[in-house]
């Protein structure tokens, strides 16, 4: 078997977690370092990663030779600055998105990336999903006929205004480029009109719920609702989420319950229902792909820079669209304060930054 990858990580919040739980299951792997801001992340780092070096100096990880790959899971404030001192040290690297605060920056990323030879993954998790590979299986094969709408809708009680991911802009942004890209995935074109409307709620500055609809330059539509305004104070919170796609002849589409994903095949010669594990961010499935790519010198299939600021141009430019449209206000203030005091109360919820020690809770988020 061949060596494990040395790997250092920097940041250790929510994303950096996953990913570490991620990787030492792997034996690809090894967590050579954590690197965080924080002494409460650097002591649960410590007791989670004894064999690892734990540190707040992210040069060290830059400057050690024996490092391949760096994660870079910090806000996204800080990412370009590690992607470029990453490249200098001819780092491989793994991203959360968006690989910059702002495009300009995420654009002088992509070149810097381009002209370097070092494997760059973004954790763009649509594009490792087994779902997501079912229904462009489906629409291959010609089951939907011509492929002709796009409908994509994620709607949770997750991150309110104020809590963190300031930098990665209002949900359509932070949490829609995900669904931004997938839309772009499945039409296998670029985006050429858009239309958005959002809504501020709780009085809030900027919408926390918008829907975006348009077309790609091959004339497939789409239409995206993302909105963390589902439902926060009822007394059992849910979620709404799924893909809708429309062919000329047939149907595909997936929902889940972030522990199982349904899709549901209506096609031409086949009608086909599949339950699977949903599998979170497939963050596993990014992990196995980026080592077996770092060890075989080629993407073996993970997430690009390219797509990744695509996906965040768009993104802000539908959310945009819904600023300068009418924006109602629906809600008071208040009622964000009571959703923010019930949000700090909660240890097992939809999106939640502030974790408990590791010490005290294993409780996992979800989106
Ligand atoms: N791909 C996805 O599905 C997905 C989901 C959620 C978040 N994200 C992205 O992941 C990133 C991290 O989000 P999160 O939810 O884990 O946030 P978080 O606030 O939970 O964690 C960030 C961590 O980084 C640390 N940090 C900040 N600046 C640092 C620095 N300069 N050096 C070292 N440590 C530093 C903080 O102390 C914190 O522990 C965000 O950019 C977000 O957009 C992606």
């Amino acid at each position: 078997m061949s060596k494990r990858i040395k790997i250092g990580l920097i940041g250790f919040g929510r994303m950096g977690r996953k990913f570490f739980t991620e990787l030492i299951k792997n034996d690809k792997w090894e967590v050579a370092y954590i690197c965080d801001i924080s002494p409460e992340a650097r002591e649960d780092a410590a007791s989670l990663a004894p064999n690892a070096k734990i540190t707040c100096d992210e040069d060290k990880i830059f400057a050690d030779p024996e490092i391949e790959v760096v994660g870079l899971f910090t806000l996204a404030n800080s990412r370009a600055g590690q992607i470029k001192k990453a490249i200098a040290a001819k780092k491989h690297i793994i991203a959360e998105k968006p690989v910059a605060d702002n495009l300009e920056s995420e654009q002088e990323v992509a070149r810097l990336v381009e002209g370097s030879g070092l494997m760059v993954a973004v954790n763009l998790f649509n594009r490792m999903a087994w779902y997501h590979k079912e229904i462009m299986d489906f629409i291959a094969a010609g089951e939907i006929g011509d492929l002709a709408i796009i409908r994509i809708c994620h709607m949770t009680p997750g991150l309110i205004p104020g809590e963190g991911h300031e930098y990665e802009g209002p949900p359509f942004h932070d949490c829609g480029m995900h669904y931004v890209d997938a839309a772009r995935m499945y039409a296998r074109s670029e985006f050429a009109t858009w239309h958005s409307q959002g809504v501020r709620m709780w009085e809030y500055k900027d919408p926390w719920w918008v829907q975006a609809h348009g077309t790609f330059k091959n004339g497939v539509i789409f239409d995206i609702t993302q909105g963390f305004v589902y439902g926060h104070l009822s007394l059992n919170q849910t979620h709404n989420s799924y893909f809708d796609i429309i062919g000329t002849k047939g149907t595909a589409r997936m929902t889940h319950d972030f522990k199982t994903a349904r899709v549901e095949l209506r096609g031409v010669t086949k009608t086909l229902t599949l339950e699977k594990p949903f599998g979170d961010k497939k963050i596993d499935v990014l992990c196995d792909v980026f080592a077996d790519s770092v060890r075989s010198g080629r993407n073996e299939g993970f997430p690009e820079v390219k797509d990744s600021v695509i996906a965040s141009e768009f993104a802000w430019k539908m959310l945009n669209d819904a600023m300068s449209n009418e924006l109602p206000v629906i809600g008071t203030a208040e009622e964000l304060e009571q959703i923010r005091r019930r949000r700090q109360s909660l240890t097992d919820g939809y999106g939640l930054l502030k974790r408990p020690s590791a010490k005290t809770s294993k409780k996992q988020t979800i989106a």
